[in-house]
Order: C-alpha cells, then structure tokens, then sequence
C-alpha cells in the first residue's frame, strides 16, 4: 500500500540558512510508541568549524521530567545539522559514558547550503542516559578559505524520552555496559587501528551472559576504498599508484585474552565525497549517516571473564593477506551489554566445544593479460562454534551455542592501463546464538557491493556507477526484537572538467528501501533523484504516517553548484591529476 506524503518543510531558519537543500538518508524511522508523555532536551549546539580534536564536550545529568531515570520506554537521539560552503565528508561519533553510541559523517555542502536530520533509536543505552555522565562528540573538520575549504557544520543535538505507562513498560535493560574504549576523557573514544584495541576489564563475578556491540569504518587513503585494495601477489602488476595494497578482505575481530570470540565482515560505507560527490546528494549512502554495527555473543567466555580478574578484550581487523595485515587505517570501538544472576554468588561453568581457527581459508586467484590488463579474485570463508555450559549463582543452568559461517568474495578488474577499475565483492553470512536452543543473537545479511569507474578516453573526466544492497535480519541481543532491513541503491554519475576551468558534473541515485519487523511494524520508501532534483518518492507500511520520518526535498529546488563543485574524497587512483 502506497501513501503519498506531505513534503514538510523543514525550518528554514536553522543557522540561518535560507532555503538550504535537504539531505536524508533513506532509512525507517525510530519505531517508538504514541500516546505516551514524551521530553525532549537539547544536549548541545555548536558549529564545528577548526574544530580538530576540539569536541564538544556535554556533562549530562538525567531528566526527570518524564519519570524516574531508566523507567523510560524509548529514547531517541535527534542529530539536526546544517552547512554551507565547500567541504569533505567528516567523520564524527558520540561517546558517552566512555561508549561510543553513534557514528556518523557529514554530508558535503553546497554552496546554498544543506539541512540534515538523522533520528536514532538509542533506547539499548538505557542504563547510561539513567545515570549522570560525560558525553562527546567529536567532529574533527578544517576550514581553509586560502584552499577553498570553507564549509562548517552546524549541529544540535537532542534527546527524547517516552516516559512508560501500563501499556508501554520501561524498555529492557543490561546491568551494565561495557565500553571497548581508549577511555578518553575529552577526545574520540574510538581507536585507530592497526594494530588493535585492547581494554582491560573486569567483569562482575555474577554475571550470566555478556552481548558484544562493534563500531568499526575504514579511513584514508588506502582503507576508505578497502573494497579496492588490492591483493599484494598481484599490486606489482598494476602501474604504480593505481591500487592500494593487502588485498580487499576486511574482518573486523573481538577476542577475549587473545582467543577469538566472533568475527564480521563489515558493510561498505560509501562516505558522501566517496569519487563523485554529486551522486550521493541529498540522498547519502546506505549507513553513511548511521554506520551498521555488528554482534557477537561473548556469553560462552562468561566463566572465564567472570573470575573476577582482569581479561584483554581485542577489537582489531585482519586482511586475507599472508601476514593479515591492513593499511593505516580504521577506527574501531565496542561495547558490551552484560546481565547478572539475581544472586550475588560467582558465575562457574565452561566452554565445552570450540572450533573457530584465528584467520579465515582464503584464496587469491588471478590473471594478466598480455596488454596490461589485470583480473584479481579473493575470497574467503570462515566458521565458527563455541559452545558452553553457564551455571549462574541462582543455580540456572544455560547452555549455550553460538555459530557462525561467513563467506565473502571480492572480483576486481583492470583495463585501459587501470584507468578502468571495477570491484564486485559479496560479503553474506549467519550468525546465530542459541541459549537454551532459544535464539537470543542472530544475523543473517547480504551485502552485494558492485564499483565501475573509468577515466575518460581522453582524461578530461571520470564516470562512477555503484550499485550495493544492504540485505540484513538483525537480533543484536535479547533486549530487542527482529528487524529485517533490504536497501537497494544505484547510484551514478560523471564529473568533467569544463573548458573555461573548473569542473562540473551529474549524478542520480535510486533507492528501494524497506523495513519489516518482528512486530509488524514496516516502513518502504521508492525515491529517486537526478541532479539534487527529487523525480519520485513514494513511503508506504505502517510507519508511513509516522512525524518521524525523515524529511523530504520539495521537489524542483536546487541546481549543482555549477561555480565550485565539493571535493571528492576520492583516493589518489580515481581521476587522480584530474
Ligand atoms: C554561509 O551562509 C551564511 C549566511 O547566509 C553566510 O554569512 C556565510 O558567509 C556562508 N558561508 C559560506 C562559507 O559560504
Ligand atoms: C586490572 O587492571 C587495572 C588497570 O588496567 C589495574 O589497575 C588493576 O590492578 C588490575 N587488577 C588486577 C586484579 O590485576
Ligand atoms: C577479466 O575477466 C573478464 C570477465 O569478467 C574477462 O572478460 C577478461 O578477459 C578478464 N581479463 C583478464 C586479464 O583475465
Ligand atoms: C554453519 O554451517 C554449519 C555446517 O554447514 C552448520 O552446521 C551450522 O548450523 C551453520 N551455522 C549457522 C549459524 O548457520
Ligand atoms: C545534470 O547536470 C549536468 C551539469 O549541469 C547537465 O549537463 C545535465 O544535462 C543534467 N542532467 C539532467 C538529466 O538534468
Ligand atoms: C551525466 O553525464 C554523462 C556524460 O555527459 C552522460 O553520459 C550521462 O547520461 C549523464 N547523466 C545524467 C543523469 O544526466
Ligand atoms: C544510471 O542510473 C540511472 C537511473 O538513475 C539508470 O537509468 C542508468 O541506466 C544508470 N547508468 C548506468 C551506466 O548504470
Ligand atoms: C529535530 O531537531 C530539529 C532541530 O532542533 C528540529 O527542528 C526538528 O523538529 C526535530 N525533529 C524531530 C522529529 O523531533
């Protein structure tokens, strides 16, 4: 069932930027219930302008204005930024409580100006909003009028609570999180790997089950365009420069004291400067404005983490490569939910199976071709049980199982002395936690990621397609329930260089977006846009009326910034000298 939707007009005196064009990414809305009391709190406003390792920094203290801290039955998070001018994408995250609970990047502006706003459901950190505590938001951007590079972002941030009633309890909650943090007190709280996030913790000699949340993006040069990386057999077949090394396989790792717990194999986040800046305007990337996290069921390590000592928790990423080794560089944080016994009394208990080999089976297959041109295969697999045997304090016994099987395939292609390179890499996988034999984790996802770039003949510009599907069935932990996300996105477009100087170009971007859950609630969204003009959007399920969607373009506004396009952050090998 389709239903239209009102363009809403979103403020046009933020910041004052008048008429400013509006960016969203295609997602559902924050599914939270109606009719209940809800208090919304701003927790900070600031323009980031020089703002490297200058975050803002918040000392939040719980509201009680809709009831007791922690008796809430939903918290969102309300990100509303504007910018105008020419900048990059930035990275940005929010840590609070030493946990990163968001990370994001910012649309690249126009010189009119853009107004974006991302709502995220933050309900699972129910227990860090209850208490009082530190929050920060780093947004590390530069402004350098003498290189062009004026554009700083604006950005205010609220909260929301829903207060509970009968009908709408307080949401679940762990007993503690964890944060995998450096611990900063006023700086990011991700860390840069390599080599590895290590954090040091103790856990609480009751605790029964232990849930894994990870953050991990690829950064700079050679990791934004990991998926590009090529692998080192076949780097000296390529001419200089045109590809980076240690191949394009990229696991994202969690073990306790050195033994591995689970793995993931990340989704390919297209940043909005990612090669042609115009085709992910206003519509960024899937997750670029929430980047995915991935899951792992720590519960089978709870006898060991349990012993009231001090365990090494590792986030780090691994390559297919012969050393697993990586480029420089990707951030990685985490954080674990923890549930104790209703007793006091030490967990005891064992793993009782553990089948899992430090790296992945992987191949590279290859061939060159007598006139330069260059194919290059990897793939990989990876399988994974533990098992164990949990006795709480109480005397509750669980047995658990947590399974997974990854595979992962990445083709690249190099024609025209590389001035053509395409990547088709597929990363799927199940995850599934059993506790006893009830699911209590699982993730089943598909992630199809296709990239043709090409020089033109003469050099004078470029043309990109991307083309990727985020296919996902997510239980995270039992605090929460089902969703099932399927987004589908083309995107293309050229930039060339005009006769008179400068550069302009084209993009459009296509979108089949849909959510369905365990409850029934579902959100569609069909949307197209060809030169930051919106040519159809059509919503539809159930959260289709809901205020909480994401805003929409009036259609028919905004031209490309003919005088000066945005920079592309693009990697030396695409349209480089360009
Ligand atoms: C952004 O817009 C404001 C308000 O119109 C203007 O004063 C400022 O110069 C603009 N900044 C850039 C970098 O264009
Ligand atoms: C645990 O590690 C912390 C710091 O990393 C240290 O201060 C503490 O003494 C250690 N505790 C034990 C029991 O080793
Ligand atoms: C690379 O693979 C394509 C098919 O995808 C094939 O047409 C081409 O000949 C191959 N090139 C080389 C160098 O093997
Ligand atoms: C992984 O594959 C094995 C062997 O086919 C199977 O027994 C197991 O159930 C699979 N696990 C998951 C989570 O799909
Ligand atoms: C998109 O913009 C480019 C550059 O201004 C222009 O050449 C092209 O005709 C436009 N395409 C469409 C479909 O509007
Ligand atoms: C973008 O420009 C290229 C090169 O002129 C052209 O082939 C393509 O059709 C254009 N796309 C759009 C959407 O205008
Ligand atoms: C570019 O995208 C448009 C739809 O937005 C599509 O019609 C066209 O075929 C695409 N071009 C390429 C080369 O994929
Ligand atoms: C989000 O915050 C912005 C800026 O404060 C505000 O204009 C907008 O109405 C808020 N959106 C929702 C759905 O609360």
């Amino acid at each position: 069932m389709w239903s239209a939707v009102a363009f809403v007009a979103l403020s046009s005196t933020v910041a004052g930027v008048s008429g400013a064009l509006v960016n969203f990414q295609v997602a559902q809305p924050p599914v939270v219930p109606s009719g209940v009391k809800t208090c919304t709190h701003s927790l900070l406003e600031r323009n980031f302008a020089n703002s490297y390792y200058q975050p803002e920094i918040v000392e939040y203290v719980p509201p009680t204005d809709c009831g007791a801290p922690g008796s809430w039955t939903a918290i969102t998070l309300n990100w509303t930024a504007t910018s105008n001018g020419t900048q990059y994408d930035r990275l940005s995250a929010i840590s609070f409580h030493n946990v990163e609970v968001w990370r994001t990047s910012t649309p690249e502006p126009t010189l009119a100006g853009i107004i974006w706003t991302y709502l995220k459901d933050v309900t699972l950190f129910t227990p860090l909003f209850a208490k009082p505590g530190r929050l920060i938001l780093d947004l590390n951007n530069i402004v350098d009028p003498s290189q062009g590079i004026t554009g700083e972002y604006f950005v205010r941030l609220s909260v929301t609570f829903y207060a509970s009633n009968l009908l709408h309890p307080p949401a679940k909650a762990a007993d503690t999180i964890l944060p995998l943090s450096n611990f900063s007190p006023d700086q990011a709280n991700y860390v840069s790997v390599p080599p590895a996030l290590d954090t040091v913790l103790t856990f609480p000699r009751n605790s029964v089950s232990a849930f894994a949340e990870l953050y991990a993006s690829g950064n700079s040069q050679d990791e934004e365009f990991w998926y590009f990386d090529t692998a080192n057999e076949y780097i000296d077949k390529l001419p200089s420069g045109a590809a980076s090394p240690r191949g394009p396989y990229r696991e994202v790792r969690l073990l306790v004291d050195g033994q591995l717990a689970g793995s993931a194999l990340p989704w390919a986040v297209f940043f909005t400067g990612a090669i042609n800046p115009l085709v992910w305007r206003p519509i960024p990337a899937y997750g670029a404005l929430d980047l995915p996290r991935y899951y792992v069921d720590l519960t089978p390590f709870i006898p060991k983490l349990a012993d009231g000592l001090n365990h090494t928790v590792t986030v780090d990423i691994i390559s297919a490569e012969d050393d697993h080794a990586t480029n420089q560089n990707w951030y990685v944080s985490g954080n674990i939910q923890v549930f104790v016994d209703s007793t006091s009394k030490p967990t005891t208990g064992k793993i009782t199976k553990y089948s899992a080999s430090p790296y992945p089976i992987s191949q590279v297959t290859g061939s060159v071709a007598e006139n330069g041109d260059v194919n290059v295969t990897v793939s990989a697999t990876r399988s994974l049980t533990i098992e164990a045997e949990i006795v709480a304090g109480s005397g509750k016994k669980t047995l658990v199982h947590w399974s997974q099987n990854l595979s992962y395939v990445n083709k690249q292609t190099f024609t025209d002395d590389a001035n053509s390179q395409t990547v088709k890499q597929k990363s799927s996988g199940t995850s599934v936690s059993l506790h006893n034999g009830i699911p209590v984790v699982s993730d089943i996802f598909s992630y199809p990621v296709d990239v043709d770039f090409a020089l033109y003949p003469d050099g004078s510009g470029y043309t990109v397609v991307f083309d990727h599907t985020y296919t996902r069935s997510l239980l995270p932990n039992p605090l929460t329930y089902t969703t099932n996300i399927n987004s589908y996105q083309h995107a293309n477009g050229s930039i060339w260089a005009l006769p008179t100087g400068g550069r302009t170009g084209n993009g459009t971007n296509i979108n089949s977006f849909k959510y369905l859950d365990l409850h029934g609630n579902s959100y569609t969204r069909d949307v197209a846009v060809t030169n930051n003009t919106i040519s159809y959007d059509r919503v539809g399920g159930s959260l289709a009326g809901s205020p909480f969607q994401f805003v929409l373009q009036p259609a028919g506004r905004n031209v490309l910034d003919a005088a000066r396009l945005p920079l592309g952050r693009a990697s030396r090998r695409f349209g480089s000298g360009f």
